[in-house]
């Protein structure tokens, strides 16, 4: 099997490919990525040494060279994580989002359409090669935003059997903030540019899949977190402040909510999906973790203080003294324009038709995290050098 991975060199694409190249002997990977600034080698450095690994340094917009690819390779899958991914760079720019996330994902569809196509049923609609699917990697954020401020000791309903049973064995309740949840029939209602233009790549997946019958599903997932993180994001930018003893920029209030997500745990999802998600379907990907980004930021600290102690030879890493590691360095900034208050998924139908569960309750996951960047800040410093720095000055 040929898997087409686009955005490989990013955050989520790069443990996609870690995973799958784990999971399975015979699975061979073309990477196509632009290697923007979120896009970094080094991330699969590892990777690019296995021969089932080959990369293409290129734009998914470039219809010449996608189409290059599928000529040169039989492609099976295509896992479409590239994509311009901030929402706070999407305020600022919203072009680079429609063409990229857009125009890129339509470019990606045609191609991937022409090459499986092997003739005409009796209506008129294209016959697929078997065995294809395109998979497009989508958000949470396309559902827009939910309510999020209920009132205390408010009881999680938990409105089905399946849910119970998620529920049951976490090691730590989830929390939840609210009654309502994002399911896959919740219409599209996207807030910024960088979800606007996803859930257009969305309505373009369905477009296909509804005119031409494409072998498509799309998945739709919470906040991820863990390694290569790119340090723009809330966790690896917090936890990269707090080494350096600066300030730990909290927008507004710093009561809005989010799903977090164990990266390792949406990556496993999304391989249930290519292998037996119904064609046509869209699938929520969620953590059962909802959280306010205050609690967030506190526990990152907290966690990040107490592993100091317990293993002090990660002092070393520190700028600033260990005494300086409080709640101190939350510093409420400028609210984000047109910030959604609370993100959630149901992912009911993900655990009831492909067995989906996220394992890694955010305890665990959060300190699995901030382990690896201690372990390395050698990426860290690759990945921030450039531009990084400007974007940093303009941004806080
Ligand atoms: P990221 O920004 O870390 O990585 C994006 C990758 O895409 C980079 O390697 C970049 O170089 C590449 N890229 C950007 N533009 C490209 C182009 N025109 N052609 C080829 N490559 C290009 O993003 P991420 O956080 O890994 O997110 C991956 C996907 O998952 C995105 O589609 C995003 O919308 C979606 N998603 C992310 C999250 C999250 O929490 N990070 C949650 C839900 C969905
Ligand atoms: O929900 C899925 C989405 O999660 C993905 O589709 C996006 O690609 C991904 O970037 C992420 O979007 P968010 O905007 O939720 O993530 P971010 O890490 O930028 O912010 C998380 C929350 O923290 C959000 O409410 C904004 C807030 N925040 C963020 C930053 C960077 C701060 O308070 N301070 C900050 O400095």
């Amino acid at each position: 099997m040929n898997y087409l991975v686009t955005g490989g060199a990013g955050f989520i694409g790069a443990n996609f490919i870690k995973y799958i190249l784990k999971k399975y002997k015979k699975i061979s990977i073309i990477i196509l990525d632009k290697l923007t600034y979120a896009g970094n080698l080094g991330t699969i450095k590892e990777e690019l040494s296995d021969n089932r690994v080959t990369f293409v340094k290129g734009d998914i917009c470039n219809r010449e060279l996608v189409e290059n690819i599928f000529m040169k390779y039989d492609i099976d899958c295509v896992v479409n994580f590239a994509a311009e991914s901030h929402v706070d760079r999407s305020i600022e720019n919203p072009g680079i989002f429609l063409k990229t996330n857009i125009i890129g994902t339509q470019t990606l569809l045609d191609a991937a359409k022409a090459h499986w196509t092997i003739g005409k049923d009796e209506k008129g609609y294209p016959l697929y090669k078997d065995g294809k699917k395109f998979l497009q990697v989508s958000t949470d954020e396309v559902y827009g935003s939910l309510e999020r401020d209920i009132p205390e000791g408010t009881e999680l309903k938990v409105e089905t059997e399946e849910l119970k049973v998620i529920l049951k064995d976490r090691e730590v309740m989830p929390r939840i903030f609210g009654e309502n949840f994002f399911t896959e029939k919740t219409s599209l209602d996207p807030s910024s540019p960088y979800a606007t233009s996803k859930a257009g790549a969305d309505m373009l997946v369905r477009a296909y899949w509804e005119t031409y019958h494409m072998p498509v599903n799309v998945t739709r997932c919470s906040n991820n977190y863990g390694p290569y993180h790119f340090p723009e994001k809330l966790i690896p930018l917090i936890i990269k402040n707090i080494l350096e003893g600066k300030k730990l920029p909290l927008y507004g209030d710093g009561k809005q909510v989010r799903d977090w997500l164990y990266v390792e745990d949406h990556c496993k999802g999304i391989d249930m999906v290519i292998n037996s998600g119904r064609l046509g379907e869209p699938y929520n990907i969620g953590g059962f973790n909802e959280e306010q980004n205050i609690t967030i930021v506190k526990l990152t600290i907290d966690t990040i203080a107490r592993l100091m102690k317990e293993q002090p030879n990660y002092q070393k890493i520190l700028k600033t003294s260990l005494e300086n590691i409080n709640h101190n360095l939350i510093a409420h900034v400028h609210d984000r324009l047109g910030h959604d208050a609370r993100y959630a998924i149901d992912p009911t139908k993900t655990v009831r038709e492909l067995g989906f569960y996220p394992e890694t309750s955010f305890v665990v996951g959060i300190e699995k995290t901030i382990k690896w960047y201690l372990d390395n800040q050698e990426w860290v410093k690759e990945v921030v050098s450039g531009d990084y720095v400007k974007y940093y000055e303009n941004m806080y």
